[in-house]
């Protein structure tokens, strides 16, 4: 159970973030919900605290770190130190196409906002996590690298590879401190309907990529939800205290190693 702890969701505005901020909310956590977005992030907030959880909409750009410093200083200041982190907000941000054909701005975007994003956060956390001696920073990364597959997302995998990188050195540094650092990879877990905001892809596109990963999943589904919320939450616990700089791929046996 999480009574007592501040948990702090990023990108929780909609559909898997908010699925991993109202888990949380569940097990007793004070979670955050902190999104570009602040009409949905609000309206995500109102839901936990009607059904009988603590919640609090922060309006935050995990890309501007100025952002987030305000972010996690108005959460400090209400709600106390945030003691679980979950780095979901990210994507692909840009269309798929072939390597040579992305901008910078593009590379940059994905970068800045998976990766950086996530750096910039657990900046932030750390200190409060240290004073506590425990913490818990659950960032999420992607199946697609594994494979380097669905082509045309040079940037996106690019950028989840660097989100490996950061889980397995912060946790080095952050063992110490009962601090974990761990990675949930989901597979391919694309809305059916609400694509609305998302980077549009040609339906031939989409197509390839169902075929392609759900052919090569044991389990012959797309992922929900509610397949992801369960293994974030667990990372987020005390049960999970001795598992640290390792990635849990939640992609029905997509990857298998
Ligand atoms: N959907 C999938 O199949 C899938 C697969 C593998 C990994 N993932 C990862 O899961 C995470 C969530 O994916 P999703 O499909 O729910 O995405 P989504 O686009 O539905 O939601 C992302 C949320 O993040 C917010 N956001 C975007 N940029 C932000 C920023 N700079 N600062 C704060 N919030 C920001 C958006 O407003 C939105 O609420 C991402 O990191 C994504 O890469 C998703």
């Amino acid at each position: 159970m999480l009574d007592g702890k501040v948990a702090l969701v990023t990108g929780a505005a909609r559909w898997l973030g908010k699925g991993y901020a109202e888990t949380l909310a569940g097990k007793g956590a004070a979670v955050v919900v902190a999104d570009i977005n602040a009409e949905g992030a609000e309206a995500v907030a109102a839901g936990i605290r009607e059904a009988g959880g603590q919640a609090r909409a922060v309006v935050m750009d995990v890309a501007d770190e100025a952002s987030v410093a305000a972010g996690f200083a108005e959460v400090e200041k209400t709600l106390g130190p945030v003691a679980v982190l979950v780095n979901n907000a990210g994507g692909l941000l840009a269309p798929t196409q072939a390597a040579e054909a992305f901008s910078v701005e593009q590379w940059t975007r994905a970068v800045t906002v998976n990766l950086t994003g996530s750096w910039l956060c657990a900046r932030a956390a750390i200190p409060g996590m240290k004073a506590a001696r425990w913490g818990r920073i659950v960032n999420i990364t992607s199946t697609t690298l594994d494979y380097g597959l669905p082509t045309e997302m040079v940037p996106y995998i690019s950028a989840k590879g660097g989100v490996m990188g950061l889980t397995r050195s912060l946790a080095r540094e952050l063992g110490p401190y009962e601090i974990t650092v761990n990675a949930v990879a989901p597979g391919l877990i694309q809305p059916k309907v609400g694509r609305e905001g998302r980077v549009s892809l040609s339906e031939e596109k989409l197509k390839s990529i169902f075929d392609l990963v759900i052919a090569n999943q044991c389990i012959r589904r797309q992922g929900e939800v509610d397949d992801l919320v369960g293994p974030v939450a667990f990372l987020a616990s005390d049960e999970a205290r001795f598992i640290t700089g390792q990635v849990i791929n939640v992609d029905g046996g997509w990857a298998l190693k």
